[in-house]
């Protein structure tokens, strides 16, 4: 099955063609076409993202992206197609003028790709970013008759672990997830495949605000994880045990799976104002200390899931899970736990990006609207705070 997969949840934009094969267990997939367009730096004088310009940005950069995807699955031919119905398609992406603009430039002068359905994110993110994704998916199910798929972000960053899934052996269940992202930060139980129970959440900020929110205090640009990163590096190369500024692990001892990084984020800030200078070398104390402080607190709740629950399988994804020392650190579980696999996606899969969506839209079959029910892909709507359970 060859599906066409869009993700605007935040301020990535990204379309990707995968082909996608065998059971539901142990799926395979290869990667025919990516393109991926990051607004980060956009965003960069916001301190995060703004949503009206990430749904801007989005209907700007979407079939530009789909464009390089069909090329490089080898999908752009010229056709010139009288039938496609310009008028609905004006209706459906009328709030995105760029896009509608762009679409009705080449669509209609392009055969259709061989693909068997359309995946898209529908939630949960940002609204305005969302809608563009949603809508776009419409019109080209329309153009092109093909079915869509509604695909939750979470459920694609912990389908972010199957590519390249080992000799297609499948996931172990009970599954483990730690999702740790700019807008999440879960612990989600799956006694069996896709089935979730979020055992714990965040009470307040998630990790990743947390990072970009401390980087933002460093004057560092945003998104502030990987610059925190980098940072800490510096200091845990320059000595072995972290330097003086004794921040809080918040609930790290609490006898539930809840998190809360607000606290450590005030104290960075305390510990700043108390602070006679702030060196460069004082930066990369505070960024290893903050780096050391999360990486502790998610790593005494995930190992006690691990126990308490008989965990085979550990999933740790979104975008925080690029980091380096958080990655080491969870993959030391391997080692300590006889039974546990340890599954981290590569870099790139750890941050947004549509790969992911496709292969959980290939998990969900059930899930596929058909272009004869026209009326039901008319009324899919993004929801912005979609759960997994
Ligand atoms: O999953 P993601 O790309 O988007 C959301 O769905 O939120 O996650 C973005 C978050 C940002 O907060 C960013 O600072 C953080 O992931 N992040 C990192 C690193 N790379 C990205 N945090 C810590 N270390 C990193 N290397
Ligand atoms: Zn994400």
């Amino acid at each position: 099955m060859r599906i066409l997969s869009i993700e605007t949840s935040c301020d990535e934009t990204a379309v990707s063609i995968v082909e996608a094969q065998g059971a539901r267990e142990t799926p395979t997939f290869r990667v025919l076409g990516n393109a991926l367009y990051s607004q980060a730096k956009l965003h960069e004088k916001y301190g995060g993202v703004y949503p009206n310009l990430a749904k801007r940005e989005h209907a700007k950069n979407l079939i530009p992206l789909l464009k390089i995807v069909l090329d490089e699955a080898g999908e752009l031919k010229t056709e010139n197609r009288e039938d496609i119905a310009k008028e609905e398609i004006e209706a459906i992406l009328s709030r995105e003028e760029d896009l509608k603009r762009d679409f009705l430039e080449l669509i209609p002068n392009i055969a259709t790709p061989e693909i068997d359905a359309i995946a898209v994110t529908i939630g949960p993110g940002l609204e305005p970013a969302l809608w563009v994704g949603v809508n776009f998916a419409k019109a080209l199910s329309l153009a092109w008759n093909k079915p869509v798929i509604p695909v939750n972000h979470m459920e694609g960053h912990i389908a972010s672990v199957l590519l390249g899934n080992k000799e297609s052996k499948g996931l172990s269940y009970p599954l483990l997830s730690l999702l740790i992202s700019g807008g999440h930060t879960q612990l989600v139980y799956a006694e069996e495949s896709l089935s979730y129970k979020i055992i714990g959440d965040t009470r307040d900020d998630a990790v990743g605000e947390a990072f970009d929110k401390v980087a933002r205090m460093l004057d560092l640009p945003y998104p502030g994880g990987p610059q925190i990163s980098k940072l800490a590096l510096a200091d845990r190369q320059r000595r072995k045990k972290a330097n003086k500024w004794d921040l809080p692990r918040p609930m790290i001892n609490t006898p539930d799976y809840d998190f809360s990084f607000s606290g450590l984020k005030t104290a960075v800030l305390y510990r700043l104002r108390n602070a006679l200078e702030l060196d460069q070398i004082s930066k990369e104390e505070i960024a290893r200390e903050f780096e050391d402080a999360v990486t502790e607190v998610l790593l005494k709740k995930t190992e006690r899931a691990i126990t308490e629950y008989g965990i085979k399988t550990l999933i740790i994804a979104g975008g925080v899970a690029a980091n380096t020392y958080i990655r080491e650190a969870f993959k030391k579980l391997s080692s300590k736990y006889a039974d546990l696999s340890v599954e981290i996606p590569e870099n790139n899969l750890s941050t947004d990006n549509s790969i992911m969506i496709a292969m959980a839209a290939y998990l969900r079959p059930e899930n596929q609207l058909l272009p004869e029910n026209s009326s039901q892909i008319r009324s899919l709507t993004p929801n912005g705070n979609l759960s997994l359970e």
